[in-house]
């Protein structure tokens, strides 16, 4: 037996070496690691797209999805516009290569894009004060400013959230190296906008810090400024020395105008801020899964605009080297193509109509089935969502006896409400709220 082979059994998580012979056996962990990644821990599910997935697994036939912010049509079905088909037609007809783009983007889609939020008569523009730069839709291209905040940003590196805000902005500027803050905007009272509440808020923050305001159609409440609130927001953050960033995910698909939508961002600039911008054209071309959006900066003069666009790219080298190509295609075809920009203009009309018009519709029906309840701030909030002002156990109660899908914060996608079912939507928040 004495020279029989010792077999010996190490568990998976040990660490074995030699040392003088001795075999030396290091136990890493109390727990087991079959594998590198056994230690990551299941997250939770993303707030709105987890409702979805619920809504997936509904087998109710007259189950409803308000949670994703995406265009749907009047049988609830997703929309492809028809000056995007056009606009695809033509790209096919050119036999475009699938090259690599500049860092920077289609120069084309940048041009004709910052055009459409400033306006094509924008002297900025005109005088190559823009650094522009295409982003990943406009995730990406908050991203990218919140990377160029956190480098260049030369005083106070927080930024101020309205309260409530998109869910992706805290985490967006959070990973971008920025501090988060808030300042009220919505009051849950009268579902609208807290204009009090915020300008008391934003006379507080530190001066020299960064301020985001949603150019329109503000997510999730759909309230927004009036254009004489606005002026006075552009006064004090002015008088408290912030810069202004600008996210405009919705141009044209608020009042139907893009002219309109970019009352604010134009405003702004004729007051003599220098803002960021952030443009996306998920919503108003209906282009969500192909990334289209924009990253401009507006600064005090050309050599400046060369100098920070240098240093952009060199934030977005390495984050994905350059952006993807189709996305951009359209819509420089779009908007570079007078009669194809205006039937675009007519379809992103449409789709705010039909939103304006269901609004009314909702309101209408609750008040049908007897709600006593003052509704008004449906038809009086803007663009995709609607803030129903409902209570998370009457949220609840929509979800598990009604199968009507939305995040727990009341919020409800217009966009998912229909002539067919806008009776049963109805029916059903009366009966959580009566
Ligand atoms: C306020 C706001 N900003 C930015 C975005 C970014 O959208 P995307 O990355 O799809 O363009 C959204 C989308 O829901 C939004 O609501």
């Amino acid at each position: 037996m004495a020279n029989a082979p010792v077999k010996i059994i190490i568990p998976c998580c040990t660490l074995m070496s030699k040392s003088n012979n001795v075999l030396l056996v290091t136990n890493v962990s109390k727990r087991c690691l079959s594998s590198w990644w056994s230690q990551v821990e299941m997250g939770p599910p993303d707030a709105i797209l987890g409702v979805t997935e619920a809504y997936k697994r509904d087998t109710n036939p007259k189950k409803i999805n308000l949670g994703v912010g995406a265009y749907r049509d009047d049988n609830g079905k997703p929309y492809v516009l028809p000056s995007v088909l056009k606009a695809e037609q033509k790209i096919k007809e050119k036999n475009m290569d699938h090259e690599y783009a500049p860092i920077s983007g289609s120069a084309d889609f940048c041009n004709l894009s910052i055009k459409l939020a400033l306006g094509d008569d924008s002297t900025h523009v005109k005088e190559g004060l823009n650094a522009t730069v295409q982003g990943i839709s406009g995730t990406g291209s908050l991203r990218i400013g919140g990377a160029f905040l956190a480098k260049f940003f030369p005083y106070n590196k927080e930024l101020y959230l309205p309260t409530p805000s998109w869910g992706n902005h805290n985490p967006i500027f959070l990973h971008s190296g920025l501090k988060v803050n808030k300042y009220r905007y919505y009051d849950p009272n009268t579902c609208g906008f807290d204009f009090k509440g915020a300008l008391e808020d934003i006379n507080k923050i530190p001066e020299q810090s960064i301020i985001l305001l949603h150019a329109c159609a503000h997510n999730p409440t759909g309230v927004d400024p009036r254009p004489e609130q606005w002026q006075e927001l552009s006064q004090v953050i002015k008088k408290r020395k912030l810069f202004p960033f600008f996210d405009m995910a919705y141009q044209g698909f608020a009042s139907g105008d893009v002219v309109k939508d970019a009352f604010a961002v134009r405003l702004f600039l004729k007051e003599g801020h220098q803002i960021a911008l952030a443009q996306s054209f998920a919503k108003n071309m209906g282009l969500y899964g192909e990334r289209a959006g924009v990253f401009s900066l507006i600064t005090s003069s050309k050599d400046e605009a060369a100098r920070t666009l240098s240093q952009i790219k060199i934030l977005i080298r390495p984050m994905y080297s350059n952006p993807p190509i189709h996305g951009a295609r359209v819509v420089a075809e779009i908007l570079g193509d007078p009669a194809l920009r205006q039937q675009w203009l007519g379809e992103v009309k449409g789709m705010a109509d039909r939103i304006i018009s269901v609004r009314t519709s909702l309101k209408d029906n609750l008040k049908k089935e007897g709600s006593t309840k003052d509704w008004s701030h449906i038809t009086d909030q803007i663009g995709m969502f609607c803030y129903t002002g409902l209570q998370p156990a009457q949220v609840e109660r929509l979800t598990k006896d009604f199968s009507i899908y939305l995040t727990k914060d009341g919020r409800i996608s217009m966009a998912g409400v229909t002539s067919k079912n806008v009776e049963y939507l109805a029916h059903s928040i009366h009966q959580v709220t009566k």
